[in-house]
């Protein structure tokens, strides 16, 4: 097993770390918001723009190649997520595919049947199934947010679910503050009266394992732009599952699945550039196949963002004035801390890092906003998001 992160050869595959500003090298702290791109990610686009586009089902080269593209990246995206068992659907984000998938599903709610959703989440976790929900009678629960510990409070779910329950939506970690939530234990619950589970990994994938089957998904969405690669949204399904789904669609397009859930043209020269994200975080780890680089390549990213964290974390707790809105150390966390300084607004905090330090770095509620308002920082401002991803580099950001 290597212990060295090389952190120095992988800063080396994004172009956009070279970036200045006002003279000095960038130090992207916006991570969450989404990724730097990888310089292979950037050759698949151009390569497929360069080498002739083509929509689907002609039946001439460029049309074919489309089509093995599309497979090839399919198949690395099961692999990514441990999901042999389920199809992969592309599409604009990870937002536009759980609406999709929410009006789809909605379809089969009765009045008087129930959700259960989160207030952790960023709200395309919570709107894509509270508007459909809201339109068919359906009750809408939600699992609290406790400002005190900064986690879910998981042990109400019990009480929450029963035979009328269809819908368990839930995230991997929150975007916001870094919380990691137990979703194995959550389908665990959810199963146990026949409930889908749906999972928002939008915010987890660049940083951790996310194993579709072992935590009993039925429904994953994730986006590219968020690891390393272009602006591409997934929906995995579970087969029978998706096989079931009546979606909203053009009646002349495939109904086969998973193309019956890709609305209009895709994202062509984006989609290719995913399968660069993968073999990459799979170049980080060791093992005799693809998903066992994978897994050990989350390993490796894990233990080397976790230990910067833990150095911001603990930097800022030190400073006076510096208030940390993140769980104890017994919470597994991603490397995204938010955070307030008494004396100086967050937007003036983040101008300031630019300017004086080019780092960049946001403030906002970050769309989780329910969680926002449970900490009383919806009334008052925002929260300042440090949000790393394993480009980032300790003495960057020290000499800033
Ligand atoms: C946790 C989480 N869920 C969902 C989204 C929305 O993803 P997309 O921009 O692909 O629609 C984001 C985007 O920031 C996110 O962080």
């Amino acid at each position: 097993m290597q212990t060295n992160f090389p952190v120095e050869d992988i800063r080396k595959q994004f172009p956009s770390l070279k970036r200045t500003h006002h003279n000095k090298e960038v130090v992207y702290f916006d991570g969450p918001g989404g990724s730097q791109t990888l310089q292979s990610s950037i050759d698949a686009m151009a390569d497929y723009l360069m080498r002739g586009g083509a929509n689907r089902h002609g039946h001439f080269p460029t049309s074919i190649e489309t089509e093995e593209m599309l497979a090839r990246t399919r198949e690395d995206v099961k692999l990514l997520f441990n999901a042999a068992k389920a199809e992969v659907a592309f599409g604009p984000n990870a937002t536009t595919l759980m609406f999709a998938v929410g009006r789809a599903l909605a379809r089969t709610w009765e009045p008087g049947d129930e959700i259960v959703l989160t207030e952790l989440e960023h709200h395309s976790n919570i709107d894509a199934w509270r508007t459909v929900a809201e339109d068919k009678g359906v009750t809408v629960k939600y699992i609290p947010f406790n400002p005190k510990t900064l986690t879910l409070d998981l042990e109400v779910l019990p009480e929450l679910l029963n035979s009328k329950t269809k819908l368990v939506a839930v995230g991997s970690a929150s975007n916001c503050i870094g919380t990691i939530t137990d979703v194995k234990w959550v389908a665990e619950q959810a199963k146990k009266v026949g409930a889908l589970v749906a999972v928002d990994a939008v915010h987890a994938i660049p940083h951790m394992y996310v194993d579709m089957e072992d935590q009993n998904i039925d429904m994953l969405f994730s986006s590219a732009y968020k690891f390393f690669a272009a602006h591409v949204g997934m929906a995995i399904i579970e087969r029978d599952l998706f096989e079931s789904l009546d979606v909203y669609k053009v009646v002349p397009s495939p109904h086969e699945i998973p193309d019956r859930l890709e609305m209009g043209t895709q994202n062509h020269e984006g989609i290719p550039t995913v399968s660069k994200a993968i073999q990459f975080i799979a170049s980080l780890g060791e093992g005799e196949t693809m998903q066992e680089k994978i897994k050990s390549g989350y390993n490796r990213i894990e233990a080397y963002e976790n230990k910067l964290a833990d150095k911001i974390r603990a930097g800022l707790a030190e400073i006076d004035g510096v208030t940390l809105y993140q769980a104890d150390d017994s919470v597994p966390k991603t490397p995204t801390i938010a955070f307030r300084v008494d004396g100086i607004s967050p937007q003036e905090f983040c101008i300031r890092m630019c300017e004086e330090h080019s780092v960049f770095i946001a403030e906002g509620h970050f769309y989780a906003q329910t969680l926002a308002e449970r900490l009383g920082i919806l009334e008052s401002g925002s929260f300042i998001r440090a949000g790393m991803h394993l480009t980032i580099q300790k003495k960057k950001f020290i000499a800033s």
